[in-house]
Order: structure tokens, then sequence, then C-alpha cells
């Protein structure tokens, strides 16, 4: 079946146009110039819209175990979320823990998400061993699973820590089979010894999360980070989940060296803050808890993130999806930070939160989609299957209304929290249509998809390779 997107504004990476855009089955067959197409097939009428490609998510924690409970989405409550969000691809992180077969890990999580997903999926591979087996799996994940891209954590120690010995061995390996390392950048051992100082002090609020890592010790990582994949021969590097001025500046300069890192950040490091969320009264500031922590609004953080959005040294927005609720959940941590589960839920509104920094004149519509979408999916190896509006891409499509408007909510979200860590936000935008693989999902606010119907998507390496 043959559907017309007629009257649009397309959004690429070079920049909007109008256009007519073709799709036929599960892709984009053509895109004609304005009133060009050939009659006959079924037609949805953007004008007034944007028309921009599903938008690709590189980083969530569906149903990840993690600081004594797990996160709260499913593959099924979380992929719904997204795509109603505008999302149609995430590639979530399987995990490998301490003493478990690589492979292993990978097939619990294929079995978490087979049969569950609204849209298209694929997985990282956290390594929380890296150890000769591990480092074989790295191959064989690369060669036939479709696993291309491997995190490594410099933070906490005991669960998913790798000293740098061992982070070294997974960067050459990954030099040698094309693989992108991941790094979660924050000093471990270090924050360790704050955090204990801190509550032997009685200091156990939500704040002193993060009081207790403070951007020195991301950016020390950061840089640890860069030089040690200098010395595996330049493996290519991706820095997750930024958020802080100091930890851009190293990226920053390794970048201007001409170095292969690159970094992704998060909407919570775009808007919220130490002491506006984290600092909440009493022990509402749990909501916010996540690692890397919200910096302090005192400091440039966020106008320095927008900044590196514009000039590339931050190539990707990702969500870092890892949603707990406050009952049961965060709760954990009353009486004591270091308890409360790490992580929070977005996956629902990355798109939005992006397009409110168009409005804010902070990004460009072509930005706005390049970070969202195109460069995440040549990040990853899945370009041009997504990420582009093209002939002989997935027909992962959404219309955006830049005349709608977006508040956002718990009453009406659709993650499967008891809270919003965006709660009464308001967008200058809304998402008004999605389409994946050709299949309305979501129109004018009504869910019409289906779990089950999104399919793993085995990733190439990294378009950035060299
Ligand atoms: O707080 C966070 N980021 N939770 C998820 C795990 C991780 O480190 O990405
Ligand atoms: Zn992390
Ligand atoms: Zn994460």
């Amino acid at each position: 079946m043959s559907t017309l997107i007629k009257n649009g504004t397309v959004i690429g990476p070079t920049g909007p146009y109008a256009a007519d855009v073709l799709v036929d089955g599960e892709t984009i067959a053509a895109i004609f110039a304005p009133g060009q197409a050939p009659d006959g097939p079924e037609v949805i009428d953007a004008g007034g819209k944007y028309v921009i490609p599903g938008a690709v998510d590189a980083h969530t924690h569906m149903e990840l175990p993690f600081g004594g409970t797990a996160a709260s989405d499913t593959f099924d409550t979380g992929t719904r979320a997204a795509a109603i969000g505008g999302t149609t691809t995430i590639i979530d992180f399987a995990v490998q823990r301490y003493g478990e077969v690589v492979q292993d890990g990978l097939a619990a999580w294929h079995a978490k998400a087979a049969g569950n997903c609204h849209i298209d999926y694929g997985f990282h591979m956290i390594l929380g061993g890296v150890d000769d087996d591990s480092l074989k799996a790295m191959d064989q994940l690369v060669g036939t699973e479709g696993i291309t891209s491997f995190k490594l954590f410099m933070a906490y120690p005991g669960v998913f820590y790798s000293d740098d010995g061992q982070i070294l061995r997974a960067m050459q390996k990954a030099r040698d089979n094309g693989a992108l390392i991941m790094m979660h950048a924050e000093n471990g051992p270090a924050i360790d010894v704050l955090v204990k100082q801190a509550l032997e002090r009685g200091e156990t609020d939500p704040i002193h999360h993060g009081l207790t890592r403070p951007q020195e010790l991301e950016a020390e990582a950061t840089s640890r980070a860069i030089w040690l994949a200098s010395v595996a021969a330049d493996c290519p590097l991706y820095i997750v989940h930024l958020s802080a001025s100091k930890a851009l500046e190293q990226v920053k300069a390794a970048r201007d060296l001409g170095r292969n890192v690159f970094a992704e950040t998060c909407p919570q490091y775009l808007y919220l803050t130490l002491e506006d969320q984290l600092g909440a009264p009493g022990f509402e500031g749990a909501k916010w808890v996540c690692s890397t922590p919200l910096r302090s609004k005192h400091e440039s953080h966020r106008a320095d993130l927008w900044q590196g959005l514009r000039t590339n040294d931050l190539s990707v927005v990702s969500t870092d999806h890892c949603p707990f609720c406050m009952k049961d959940q965060k709760e954990l941590g009353v009486g004591d930070f270091s308890k409360i589960p790490n992580g929070i839920g977005s996956v629902e509104h990355r798109v939005d939160l992006l397009y409110q920094g168009v409005v804010d004149g902070k990004l460009s519509l072509a930005r706005w989609v390049e970070t969202i979408a195109t460069t995440p999916a040549r990040m990853f190896g899945m370009y041009p299957k997504k990420g582009i509006i093209a002939p002989g891409s997935d027909a992962d499509i959404v219309l955006y209304d830049p005349n709608g408007r977006t508040r956002i909510s718990v009453e009406t979200h659709h993650m499967n929290m008891d809270h919003s860590a965006w709660e009464g936000w308001e967008i200058g935008g809304k998402v008004d249509t999605v389409l994946s693989r050709g299949e309305v999902i979501a129109s004018g606010g009504e869910y019409t998809g289906r779990a089950g119907r999104g399919k793993y998507v085995p990733r190439s390496l990294s378009d950035y390779l060299v």
C-alpha cells in the first residue's frame, strides 16, 4: 500500500525544503517537488507541519536491574511511550554482569524485548567484566549479532566498574574489530570516598548525590578515557551522558586535535539543575538523581552544552532513559542518597524538549533533526535505513506541528512512572503523526500501534569510523 505525505516541509540534515514524500510499504519510495507526485496513493496532509525522520534514541535502559530494583519501563511500556513522542527506534543496553557469559546477557535482553516492542530496536552491550572471554565475545557480537558498540564504566565500583587496564584491553579489541567504545566517564573510586565522607557528616539528602560527583571527576575520567583511547591506536570513543563544562572542554580539545572522540548529552543536562531539581525540598530531589548528575545553575554548563550541540562537539542527544517510580524505588534511598536508584525517564519527551531549543533560538531545525535522528543513526550503524527522509530508507516519519503545544505531566504521559521529571513543562510544538516502517502508529494523540510490531535491527559499524 502506498501513501503520499503531502504539503509538508521536510527537514533534512541540510535544512528545510518543501516536498511530498511517497511511502510504499515499509520504505520511502520517492521524494517529489510539491505537487509533482502522481495521483493514486492515499494522502496524509502535512500542511503546516514539519516532516522529520523518526527519532533514534541511542541510550535507553528498559527493565535494567539497578540499585536494588529494576527500571520501571518494560520494553512494552517504554517503546509505546517512545513512539507516542516521535521516537521510532531505540538502542537499549544489554548487560553482561561480572562473571556472566556475554552471550547469555545478550540472550536475556533479546528475551525481554522480543514480541514486546512497538518500535524497532537495537542493542549496545554493557561489559561488566573485561577478561579474555568477554574480549573474544566482542568479536562475535560485532561479527554476527549486529552489536557494534560496547559500554564501559569508570564509575560504580563493584557493579559495572572496569579499571584502566581492562578499559585499555577493550579499546584495543575495538580498534581491531571496528566497534565503538561508549564510556561512562566518572571517577568511581574517588566518588565513593566523597560519598562515604558525606554520609559520615550526616549529609543524606538527594542533593548530596550531585555534590559528591563534582564536575572535576567527570572531566578527569573523560580526559583519561580520551588518553587511553589514544594509547589504543586511536580507538573511536563516545562519551555518554556528558553533563559538565569541564568534561566538554576535554572532548572539544581532543576533537580540535583531530581525534576520533564523540559525545552525547541528554535533555536533563540542557534544562535541569542541581539547585532547582536535585535540591528540591525533602526527598523530592530523588526524582532527579541520575549519573552523571545535574549541574549547578550558577555555572555555565547548560549554555556550554547548547553551544556544544551547535558546534558538533556534542553530536547526539539521547535520553539515558532509566525510569524509577518514587514509591518503592527511589524511596529505597530515604535517609541515604547513595541508595537512590540512579536514573530519569524521558524517552517520550526528547523530540519535544529538543524542539524547544529551536523555539528558543538555540538550535536550527536541521541541527534538531541531526542530533535526535540522523547522527545517532550514523553513529551506531543504522544509517541510511534510519535517521533520514530519503528514497530507500525505512518510512519512519514524524509529522511535527510547530503551532501545537505540549504540556508534560504524569497525568498524561505514557511511561510507567508515578511522577514526571518534567512536570508542568510547556513545549511550543507537538508531535502530530508517527509512522513506523510505513504504518501510522500515532495520530492526533491516538495511539494505533501494537506491542510486537517492532523489529530487532542488527547494526553495522559506525559511519564515523576511520
Ligand atoms: O543515572 C543513570 N544514568 N542511570 C542509568 C545507568 C547509566 O549509567 O547510564
Ligand atoms: Zn552511564
Ligand atoms: Zn545510561
